[in-house]
């Protein structure tokens, strides 16, 4: 069976750390996304996965030479300046996926431990155009929602709808086995969402299937989330740190990569991963956060919730607050304080104190 990766998308709630790396790339606990995700897919005995990309997508995926498990990699690239949405790229990638089974399609956002030979399994035996991964949560209103018959078909879909208008909680997990029937029903060359387009003329005929599955789950497309997909990884982690600690203090769990070093005095934890080659100098606190690689990180300086991008470097005595994003190679000089929730964009040197979003 071969797997497509929907990786194309912009990444828009990610924004700074997503100008400058796709969301699939983004690491949890110091290991891109994609990553996480071939590795699962070379567990599951799939030995092709096709990357269903925009150019700029396949220009930083071909840049950080990620790790393939494996796996034989072709990419589908979406036309320049037009973005096919969830479907149209499944039917630009036809003659890569063949029609000699089902195959899986998978949102690339997704960090997930949910196991994909269920869902391959079911739909086998339900023989069905789509089956689609549906799983729980509080607010299904960020996400589509489906309400199932007890014969698992699907009745209702709503993408995206209004608080008090979502029919259950089940939401679409981003998962699907599909029949290469489907191309039948996607446009060619043409912006389609599976989701609005295609899953609503599947339901009419009676041809869209549900499996509701448990296990772990997160879309990491808001900082939140990112955040707590790293925080749910870290929790399993029990490794002891290699690393020698000269008089400082680890709060497990952290996660350090490798040629990180870490000054005196300085507390870091608990829920902290720490990208390789960072420099974090003494009397530094660090919990609840995301440090990319190669950040460097001034004596004194406090990061409490936060994702710090690649490169960056953080000044003597800097604050930096919860639910902040700092983009790649900001500098932030000496004795800054960066409020909650702000965003500091890719490259910038920030002098002044910020209270307000810049
Ligand atoms: N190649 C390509 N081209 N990929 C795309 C495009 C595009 O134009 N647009 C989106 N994608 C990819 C994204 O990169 C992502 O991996 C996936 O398709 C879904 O798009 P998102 O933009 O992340 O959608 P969403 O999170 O708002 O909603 C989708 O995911 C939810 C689960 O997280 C929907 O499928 C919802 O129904 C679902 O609940
Ligand atoms: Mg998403």
């Amino acid at each position: 069976m071969k797997a497509l990766i929907l990786a194309g998308g912009f990444g828009t709630r990610l924004r700074p750390i997503s100008c400058t790396r796709p969301k699939t790339l983004f690491p949890i606990v110091n290991k891109p996304l994609l990553e996480r995700i071939l590795q699962r897919l070379e567990k599951t005995g799939i030995k092709e996965a096709i990357l269903a990309v925009n150019g700029l997508t396949e220009f930083y995926l071909k840049k950080y030479t990620i790790e393939k498990y494996g796996l034989d990699i072709k990419y589908s690239i979406d036309p320049p300046k037009k973005p096919l949405g969830t479907g149209g790229p499944i039917k630009k990638a036809e003659r890569l996926i063949g029609k000699s089974g089902p195959f899986l399609v998978l949102n690339g956002d997704i960090f997930t431990d949910l196991e994909y030979k269920e869902i391959i399994e079911f739909h086998k035996k339900k023989q069905a155009i789509a089956t689609i991964a549906l799983y729980e949560v509080d607010d299904p209103s960020r996400y589509g929602v489906a309400e199932i018959l007890d014969n698992n078909r699907i009745k209702q879909f709503i993408e995206k709808p209004k608080k008090d208008e979502a029919p259950t909680k089940l939401i679409n997990a981003g998962i699907y086995v599909l029949d290469p029937k489907i191309f039948n029903y996607i446009p060619k060359d043409k912006p389609t969402s599976m989701e609005r387009e295609i899953f609503p003329k599947l339901i009419k005929e009676k041809n869209l299937f549900g499996l509701t599955m448990q296990g772990l789950w997160m879309d990491i497309g808001k900082p939140a989330g990112y955040l707590q997909a790293n925080n749910k990884l870290l929790k399993t982690y029990h490794k002891k740190n290699k690393i020698r600690m000269q008089n400082s203090e680890i709060k497990t769990p952290v996660a350090i990569d490798s040629d990180v070093k870490i000054g005196l005095g300085t507390v870091i934890g608990p829920y902290v991963a720490i990208g390789k080659n960072t420099i974090i100098a003494n009397n530094v606190k660090i919990n609840h956060s995301v440090i990319l690689p190669d950040v460097t990180i001034k004596e004194g300086a406090t990061i409490k919730g936060a994702i710090i991008g690649e490169g960056a470097v953080i000044g003597k005595n800097v604050k930096v607050n919860k639910d902040c994003v700092i983009g790649d190679y900001v500098e932030i000089e000496d004795n800054i304080l960066i409020c909650e929730g702000r965003a500091v964009c890719p490259g910038t040197k920030i002098t002044e104190n910020i209270i307000n979003s810049i």
